[in-house]
């Protein structure tokens, strides 16, 4: 089976990663399709395509300096367990080295066997780390609270 990775944002199927976000994820259940579109316009997409079709996706939110933040990974439920989430995973790493960046980072509920085979590790110094969250009761800025999916960084996935 031979797994094609893609950065090109003009060949991802919308719609697809629209209905695994929306309806399928457990992260992002409900997400909008124009803040699903927005995502994808604000960051290094990474399509994977078997036969021609799209199948998985991920994303990077980076500075490309400084930090990344790797979110919405999902791999389509009739293409799982052959691969293609290592794919996107090893594409992912390869965009990443030459930026040489400090710190990427992604939160998950219970994929940590498959990020921790390219090289993602539970934080050392979590007591460091804060965060604000827009289900706290605390509104992002920018923010009316109204919409749950308005948080700072997205939290899963
Ligand atoms: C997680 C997901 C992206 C993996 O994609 P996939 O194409 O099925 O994975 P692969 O076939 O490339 O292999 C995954 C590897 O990670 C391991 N793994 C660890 N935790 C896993 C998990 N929760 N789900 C799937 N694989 C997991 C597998 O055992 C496998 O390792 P191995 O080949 O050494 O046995 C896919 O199952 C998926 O989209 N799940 C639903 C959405 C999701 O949970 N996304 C991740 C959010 S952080």
């Amino acid at each position: 089976m031979d797994v094609e990775i893609c950065t090109d944002p003009g060949r991802l199927d919308r719609e697809r990663i629209f209905r695994w976000l929306s309806k399928e994820s457990y992260w992002a259940r409900g997400r909008s399709r124009v803040k699903v579109d927005r995502g994808i316009e604000q960051s290094l997409n990474f399509g994977a395509y078997l036969d021609g079709e799209q199948v998985g996706y991920a994303r990077l939110v980076t500075d490309e300096v400084e930090f990344a933040w790797l979110c919405d990974v999902f791999v389509d439920a009739g293409a799982r367990g052959r691969g293609v989430g290592k794919a996107l995973l090893a594409a992912v790493r390869e965009t990443l080295v030459p930026l040489g960046l400090r710190r990427v980072m992604l939160a998950t509920a219970d994929a940590h066997g498959l990020y921790g085979q390219f090289g993602f590790r539970p934080l050392a110094d979590s007591d460091r780390f804060m965060e604000l969250r827009s289900d706290d009761g605390a509104p992002a800025p920018g923010s009316s609270g109204a919409d749950a999916d308005t948080g700072v960084a997205s939290t899963d996935g």
